[in-house]
């Protein structure tokens, strides 16, 4: 069993392992207070992601900045593969007064106008896919025509750049300790996903760590994030899907943070889940809203404190898998995590 805040394994890259709204930013939020994280830096496509989480009643929602962004000693950094929305990222750094340590590098993609047009205009987009509208898939492809504009385009951006992969690197070599922020969830990945319903990007940890600049020697540990149920905005398959009445019966409904869509829910599925461990190289687990499950679990912050159902649910997981959820959410705020790492 490794420390996740041991010094030298400094180096954690959290991806999900479903489709995308798994609660990858509220373990990542949790991360960076306790671990008091130095850098945390998001790889991923751009703000078609919205990572949410709450802290002492108060709901935050990120799109550009990593999730770490209520830690005020985190520096807050955007790797080179992330579209930048440049109104969405000023805004989100005024909102955590993070102009003082937000570095995009210089090589990130800018979102204009004319790609988000496209995205919500587009049949096959919009209709077919059932994309964010976000603009992210029409600009990743102008950046492969290499006609897309980079931050170095856009003086309103230029107090912030810097070269990521070099100080992320460099971090690594002085053992500060290094949160990798993917984005989406395996399955909507570009290449090992369901094409075509699929986001315009790899989002695997190989990917995120490649939107950074950063080699897999460099990694020490990949956590690959699971809802304790599966849900899926927009088009196609989601295996053993319930009905939108049955999702609400069972109070799974949930609503997407950047588009308000009605998310499709279905049970936690183990195939998936094996087959994203394999694809991301997973070394640890996390389940998130185990308390939407079995409601019993609300708040509980010890293992030794679960009641036998959620308990059973997730040494299942750990029997099916061979891996152990070292995180597992229970509540919406990002505290109310049974953290078991080093014990
Ligand atoms: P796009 O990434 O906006 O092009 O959308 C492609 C597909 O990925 C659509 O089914 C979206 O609903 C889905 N998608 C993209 N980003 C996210 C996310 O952050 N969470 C969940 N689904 C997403
Ligand atoms: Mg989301």
């Amino acid at each position: 069993m490794t420390y996740l805040n041991k010094p030298d394994m400094p180096c954690l890259v959290v991806v999900g392992g479903f489709f995308g709204d798994e609660g990858k930013g509220k373990i990542i939020a949790y991360l960076a207070k306790k671990d008091d994280l130095s850098i945390a830096v998001r790889g991923g496509v751009g703000p078609n992601a919205g990572h949410t989480f709450f802290f002492k009643g108060i709901k935050y929602k990120v799109r550009m900045l990593p999730s770490a962004a209520l830690n005020p000693s985190t520096r807050l950094l955007i790797g080179a593969g992330v579209l930048i929305n440049p109104e969405i990222l000023l805004n989100e750094i005024a909102v955590f007064n993070a102009a003082d340590r937000t570095f995009v590098d210089s090589q990130c993609g800018i979102i204009e106008r004319v790609h988000i047009e496209e995205d919500k205009a587009d049949h096959h987009l919009k209709i077919d896919i059932g994309t964010t509208g976000t603009g992210t898939g029409p600009a990743n492809a102008d950046r492969a025509l290499r006609t897309l504009k980079l931050a170095t385009d856009f003086p309103e951006l230029l107090s912030y750049i810097d070269n990521v992969s070099n100080s992320v690197n460099y971090g690594l070599d002085n053992n500060n300790n290094v949160i990798i922020e993917g984005t989406q969830g395996t399955f909507l990945s570009l290449y090992h996903g369901g094409y075509p319903y699929v986001t315009s990007k790899d989002v695997t940890a190989s990917g995120i760590c490649s939107d950074i600049g950063i080699g897999p020697k460099k990694v020490d540990e990949v956590l690959v994030v699971f809802k304790a149920y599966v849900t899926r905005v927009g088009g196609g398959p989601l295996q053993n899907e319930i009905s939108s009445e049955e999702a609400n019966r069972r109070g799974w409904e949930e609503f997407g943070s950047v588009t308000g869509r009605q998310r499709r829910a279905s049970p936690f599925n183990m195939d998936l889940a094996k087959k994203a461990i394999t694809l991301n190289s997973a070394t640890q687990l996390a389940i998130t809203k185990l308390d939407v499950v079995f409601p019993e679990s609300a708040g509980i912050r010890d293992f030794g404190k679960l009641q036998e159902q959620p308990r059973m649910f997730i040494e299942n997981i750990e029997a099916e898998t061979g891996l152990r959820v070292t995180l597992i959410g229970t509540g919406i705020d990002l505290n109310d995590v049974i953290d078991r790492r080093g014990k």
